[in-house]
């Protein structure tokens, strides 16, 4: 069980009151809130140890490098990775999928295929599509159903020996799905394709097993899960990793530089041009540090139990449409009321303290398949509480009244 009031103390930004109403913050899936131990990580950064790493013998620079470095082997740990160097550091999930995207640029040719889902966020559809202008490669979808799952039948006839890339999130941001990436994985190295999970909305709510899952590429953002924002990761296999090309050039990366010729650094420096968010990073590992104490099967049941609380409250209300209906699903509601804009939803909740994303939530196809401009989308937290819901509920009867 876990101590809900104790945790919510953690939190500053919970206690503060918005429109003169108490802060209801169910916007997690956009960013979550951070705890004081991560933000008290930044100010320590700053205040005592500020130096750029792996550049200097002086002492500063020896504990930021330590602290950076320490962060990354939480990071390997946390996501089972067989080696640290297999985790790269980036600003963001975003970050890592181009990564890769512009990486793949010279390993494909015209005739290769690349599959992604129509449940994907924009930013794991536009990169894929820009390596296929390049490279002539042709881009295939694996459509979905009506509940919002994928069609697994179909995506068995879209795989074969042309397939080289196979990229599907773990969780969608826009209707919370969980996809059975573990058959998705396995389906597609049956012909050798290598497999990039997106796991932007995933991170938060499940503590992924990269080698259990046997993915090539595994991508996440540190902002979702109560870390900064623009710090994130991503894993590849060291052989995958060896077969890229630097995604950037700059300070860092390089083993020798002469104007001849440039030979590159070993991984993980490679792709890591630049100096990095250190601060970020080094919270990076304290968000999970903090995560982990609370336990991701405990945060895992008590947001489902948030989430069936949320879906039987929101069904009583007549005209409610919810988007996403699987079983398997992450603490995220989509829904409209018929004859009302989610906008003008999101606008009047706001006054009344409460923070949900209306919108297309950067997930425009999901949007077309169900023939609507977007959604109102409450996404929930192991901070949030039942309380906080009746509160939303209330919210929503009171817009409804108000715009009907
Ligand atoms: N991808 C984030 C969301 O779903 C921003 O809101």
């Amino acid at each position: 069980m876990l101590d809900i009031n104790k945790i919510r103390g953690d939190f500053p930004i919970l206690h503060r009151k918005v429109n003169g109403k108490p802060l209801v913050y169910f916007d997690n899936a956009a960013t979550s809130q951070t705890p004081r131990a991560v933000i008290d990580s930044i100010v320590d950064y700053y205040s005592n140890y500020n130096a750029n790493i792996h550049r200097g013998v002086h002492t500063l620079s020896q504990e930021a490098t330590n602290a950076y470095e320490g962060a990354r082997q939480k990071i390997q740990k946390h996501f089972n990775a067989a080696k640290s160097h297999e985790i790269i550091l980036t600003s963001g999930t975003t970050h890592g999928i181009n990564m890769v995207a512009t990486g793949f640029t010279d390993l494909l040719n015209a005739d290769d295929e690349i599959i992604v889902s129509a449940l994907e966020h924009h930013s794991n559809i536009v990169p894929w599509q820009m390596l296929c202008e390049k490279t002539g490669a042709t881009l295939k979808v694996i459509p979905m159903t009506d509940e919002g799952s994928l069609d697994m039948e179909v995506y068995k006839d879209l795989l074969s020996e042309k397939t080289k890339l196979v990229f599907v999130n773990h969780v969608s941001n826009a209707l919370g799905t969980i996809n059975p990436v573990k058959q998705i994985i396995d389906m597609a190295h049956h012909y050798g394709a290598a497999v990039l999970i997106d796991g932007a909305q995933a991170t938060p709510h499940i503590k992924p097993d990269v080698q259990e899952l046997d993915c090539e590429f595994y991508t996440c953002s540190a902002h979702k899960l109560c870390g900064p924002t623009g710090v994130g990761m991503i894993y590849g296999k060291e052989e995958w990793l060896n077969k890229l090309p630097p995604y950037q050039g700059g300070g860092e990366m390089i083993s020798e530089v002469t104007f001849e010729k440039t030979t590159y650094a070993d991984l993980p420096h490679k792709f890591e041009a630049g100096t990095p968010n250190i601060a970020g990073v080094i919270a990076f590992g304290v968000a999970l540090d903090y995560m982990n104490r609370i336990g991701f099967d405990e945060i895992a049941a008590y947001e489902n139990e948030l989430l069936e609380y949320a879906t039987e409250k929101l069904l009583s209300i007549e005209g409610m449409k919810l988007y996403g209906t699987v079983q398997e699903k992450a603490s995220v509601i989509s829904f409209n009321i018929e004859g009302i804009h989610p906008y003008d939803i999101g606008s009047i909740v706001d006054k009344l303290g409460i923070a949900v994303r209306t919108g297309h939530h950067c997930a425009q196809p999901i949007m077309d398949y169900y023939k609507i401009p977007g959604t109102v989308r409450a996404s929930f937290s192991f901070y949030n509480t039942k309380e906080e819901i009746d509160l939303f509920i209330e919210a929503v009867l009171k817009a409804k009244s108000m715009l009907s």
